[in-house]
């Protein structure tokens, strides 16, 4: 095993709700470990507690029990945020500010000079696909950005500092399927530059060509960490047949125990040509409903 970036060790938060001071089991004890280098997904339907998670990780709130190291320090420790980069849920941002602004308050809590502040705002305003509309209306408020750009400018500020550590709640939301490639792509140069990038997301397909291992977290709980391909394998629902004669096309849709080989010879004797061949899988929906309904965990740590 590697170096361990970060570690939790039985990590349990709750809520009081309510006038009744109704308690809630937001984490119920959660322990895994994100090593050095790699691309960590955290998994789970709303509500699972992912958030908490990573929100107990930064120090923002503190824990019920159990605790947690962040690049070898327990939480909350001042030297490790620094060389952190840390992208919220529902980042907020200053409304009148423009986002060269932000970028160059970011880097003055981060204590960087003039010189160097505005070089790294310029390769990260690049770097997430927003030097262009920058360079064309710089002074634009950041409360007149859209979603999917005010979702770029918050992943470029949580490198502004750059950061040996990248956690970004969900940073896929609200973006485009450009920006959702954009940004899968400066998550693979950001574990290239050696950098550790832990994230928060539902999109099985983002998951399974991102993370080197996820945790999933149901109701609280950790179901599994491990390797994606270990933890992660969808059920085979059937395979889908595009078939064509002539101007005709006809679909269907082969069970897992089916023969396709069979199906797809009839086909072609019959003077059919064969226009697609694709495996359709459960969702990662329909996964988490399979882990909420075995209510048990079906693999180990590694
Ligand atoms: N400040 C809070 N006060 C009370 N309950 C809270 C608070 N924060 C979170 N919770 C509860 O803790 C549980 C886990 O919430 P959390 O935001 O961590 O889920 P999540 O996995 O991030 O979900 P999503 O995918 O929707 O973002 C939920 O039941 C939520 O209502
Ligand atoms: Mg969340």
């Amino acid at each position: 095993m590697g170096d361990l970036v970060i570690s939790s060790d039985n990590l349990q938060k709750s809520f009081r709700l309510g006038i009744f001071r109704k308690r809630v089991e937001a984490l119920a004890g959660v322990s895994f470990a994100v090593e050095k280098n790699e691309i960590f997904g955290l998994l789970g339907p709303n509500g699972a507690g992912k958030t908490t998670f990573i929100k107990l990780l930064m120090g923002l709130i503190f824990p019920t029990a159990g605790s947690a190291r962040v690049l070898g320090r327990p939480v909350p420790d001042l030297g490790a945020k620094q060389r952190i980069g840390f992208l919220p849920e529902n980042p907020y941002f200053y409304d009148y500010l423009s986002c060269e602004e932000l970028l160059d308050l970011m880097g003055r809590l981060f204590g960087l000079d003039a010189r160097e502040r505005r070089r790294r705002a310029g390769a990260l305003l690049e770097r997430v696909g927003l030097s262009r509309i920058v360079k064309e209306s710089a002074n634009l408020p950041l409360r007149k950005y859209s979603k999917g750009m005010l979702q770029r400018i918050g992943i470029a500020q949580a490198l502004i500092n750059d950061p040996e550590l990248v956690v970004l709640d969900e940073p896929m939301s609200g973006l485009d399927p450009i920006g959702r490639r954009e940004i899968r792509d400066l998550m693979v140069d950001l574990r290239r530059e050696g950098k550790t990038v832990l994230f928060s997301t539902h999109i099985l397909s983002d998951v399974e060509l991102l993370c080197d291992r996820v945790a999933i977290i149901v109701d609280g709980k950790l179901r599994g960490s491990g390797p994606v391909d270990k933890l992660l394998s969808p059920r085979l629902l059937h395979t889908e047949v595009v078939l064509a004669s002539g101007d005709r096309t006809e679909i269907c849709e082969v069970a897992p125990d089916g023969d396709l080989d069979a199906v797809l010879r009839d086909a072609l004797a019959a003077g059919k040509h064969v226009r697609s061949v694709t495996p359709r899988r459960e969702s990662l929906e329909d996964l988490f409903m399979r882990e909420v309904e075995a209510g048990t965990s079906r693999v180990s740590q590694s």
